[in-house]
């Protein structure tokens, strides 16, 4: 079913970063660690990046859309989540096609985010309280309605024309490729005014940019030097592992498209990208004292060290999608997903940097899919998954509402659905004669929209978002989980949320400290040591709802419990006996 394929994809990311400062040296600091360098500490491995999708925080002017006066007024509360780092998905002015993801004006501010003034009066907001600001830049594609577009799709000879890919008709139709938004599959579209085909990976109103036309990539320089100018402190970059295409379009094997992972081989990693990396990297990234991101790790850990190994002075961080891409329909085994963390933590153990994450705004709710939203579990496994993200190797990036526990809304009819993604998908998936209960139920679980709906604030009719009609329905849980109710209960989610960022941030040996995985056939429980110097952390998760024993190794000497998403934690010799969805940080003697 390609709309599901499409959410593993855009669930699986990769980031990664540069600025000057950022690759240099801090000579004051030393982590101690075996297997790295003191070298190596840096701001944005220590930090916790929040991630909001601003259409959905807070809406100020009644239009039920999320704006950045929402953002100014809830600084304070991103503030006290104790997080470094504001990730905001693009807040670019866009027809929303795909909900910003579909540029039309790389310098302007969505109308219905506000104004520049307002965006500066954010970061200035943000930089007051200590927190940096990732700005999304989607540069692999703009919206058709740029002034790019509309001058290369006016006549061939227009001098924007090469701007983007287009095919001519004389030369017959173009080899296939799968477009990942476009109710047909077809991401060449056919435009009769200039009798040619243009390239569109993800919608039709998304065309791709032909990163192999200089100017292109130098309008792209000169709009990151205009938001790195204005004093955003990183990037996150967009599909920026497909912006490198070869450009005579040679022919896929026949359903190709079938598999996500050929999409990521054939799209991604192009000729040329190591090549405008470094490009970006000279003109932009050295220039400032940015943190950039990128979406985009390839199709193996070679490639993911290509990218972002700081002596290639490209990129710097990872996020792979391999773990997020495990829940699926049918849920997900423990055993694969310690697995994929520990495989990918093995291999950046010594060199490079990978992000953490279970959730994001391509994703349905992380404790709907690998904790469980009912009633009784809820609150101890939405805790428990984020003991995990933020007691791992790497930077964690929290996704809001994430921090109080918030859930799928699971939609029933197509008609609730507003992701393109769900809306396309479901065009294609009737006209192929899929089965469509099935994919209903596939929907339900797994669209993007889950992770999408309003946050909320308190348990007043649209959850303190708006005062008007949301653009997407608040959750009907808002009435229990909400920020109101979980600021004034000591065992909330959101309060042991702020506990488990502390104990992090108190604690270099979780951001920085040697992972081994203990217990590695248990079917309940995730047990892992991170070991820094003399320090050491034990970490034991339950990933299930039922009772799990752990029989610790000999070697391991228990000292204090660091946090507890229990009030108490049943302790026999090396055995340990964990309630259902418990998790527990132990000291190591
Ligand atoms: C990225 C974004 C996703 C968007 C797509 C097209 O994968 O994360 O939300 O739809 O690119 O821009």
């Amino acid at each position: 079913m390609k709309v599901l394929t499409l959410i593993c994809f855009l669930g699986l990311a990769f980031m990664s970063g540069c600025s000057k400062s950022n690759n240099e040296a801090d000579p004051a600091v030393d982590i101690g660690g075996e297997s790295r360098q003191k070298t190596d500490r840096q701001w944005w491995k220590e930090g916790v990046i929040y991630q909001i999708y601003p259409r959905s925080f807070k809406d100020t002017d009644g239009d039920g859309i999320g704006d950045l006066k929402g953002i100014i007024q809830e600084l304070d509360y991103i503030k006290s989540l104790g997080v470094d780092m504001v990730w905001l998905n693009p807040i670019y002015s866009s027809p929303n096609d795909d909900n910003g993801y579909d540029i039309d004006d790389y310098r302007a501010i969505m109308k219905e985010f506000g104004t520049m003034e307002d965006f500066d009066a954010m970061l200035k907001g943000m930089h007051e309280r200590g927190i940096k600001f990732v700005m999304d830049v989607v540069v692999n594609h703009s919206s058709d309605e740029h002034e790019w577009f509309r001058q290369s799709r006016s006549s061939r000879d227009n001098p924007y024309r090469d701007y983007y890919h287009w095919w001519p008709a004389e030369k017959g139709k173009p080899p296939y490729r799968w477009s990942y938004f476009d109710e047909k599959g077809e991401a060449w579209k056919y435009d009769a005014q200039t009798d040619a085909y243009y390239l569109h990976y993800f919608s039709q109103k998304q065309p791709d940019l032909n990163w192999e036309n200089p100017k292109v990539r130098q309008e792209v320089y000169d709009i990151m030097k205009f938001w790195a100018e204005k004093g955003v402190d990183g990037f996150r970059l967009d599909a920026f592992q497909f912006v490198s295409k070869d450009t005579s379009f040679p022919a896929l094997p026949a359903g190709y498209e079938k598999d996500v992972r050929n999409v990521i081989k054939y799209y991604g990693m192009g000729p040329n990208l190591h090549k405008y990396l470094r490009e970006m990297y000279d003109e932009v990234l050295s220039k400032y004292d940015v943190f950039a991101v990128s979406e985009g790790a390839g199709s193996s850990f070679e490639d993911a060290h290509s990218l972002v190994d700081a002596d290639r002075k490209e990129l710097q961080m990872a996020y792979h999608f391999e773990g997020v891409d495990l829940a699926g329909y049918g849920g997900y085994k423990l055993a694969d997903l310690k697995k994929s963390f520990t495989d990918w933590d093995a291999s950046f153990a010594k060199k490079g940097w990978i992000s953490i994450f279970l959730a994001n705004h391509d994703q349905a709710r992380m404790v709907s899919r690998f904790g469980n939203d009912s009633p009784e579990f809820r609150a101890p496994s939405g805790k428990m998954l984020n003991t995990f993200i933020l007691s791992m190797r790497g930077t964690p990036y929290a996704y809001y509402g994430d921090e109080l526990g918030m859930t799928n809304i699971n939609f029933d009819s197509i008609d609730q659905y507003r992701d393109i993604a769900a809306i396309n998908g479901y065009k294609k998936a009737l006209a192929d004669g899929e089965d469509m209960d099935l994919f209903m139920k596939k929907l339900n679980f797994l669209s993007r929209d889950n992770g999408r709906t309003p946050m909320q604030w308190d348990d007043s009719e649209h959850a303190g978002f708006t005062t008007g009609t949301p653009w997407l329905p608040v959750n009907g849980n808002h009435d229990l989980i909400n920020v109101e109710t979980e600021n004034r209960d000591k065992s909330s989610c959101l309060n042991y949320f702020r506990k488990m960022v502390r104990l992090r941030k108190d604690n270099l040996v979780l951001v920085y400290g040697d992972y081994q995985l203990l217990l590695p056939d248990h079917k309940q429980i995730y047990a892992y040591t991170r070991k820094l110097a003399q320090e050491g952390m034990l970490v034991l998760l339950n990933f299930s709802s039922g009772n799990a024993v752990a029989t610790l190794p000999k070697e391991i000497s228990l000292g204090d419990v660091q946090i507890n998403n229990y009030d108490q934690v049943r302790i026999d010799g090396t055995t340990i006996n964990l309630e259902p969805y418990q998790a527990v940080i132990f000291a190591l003697k």
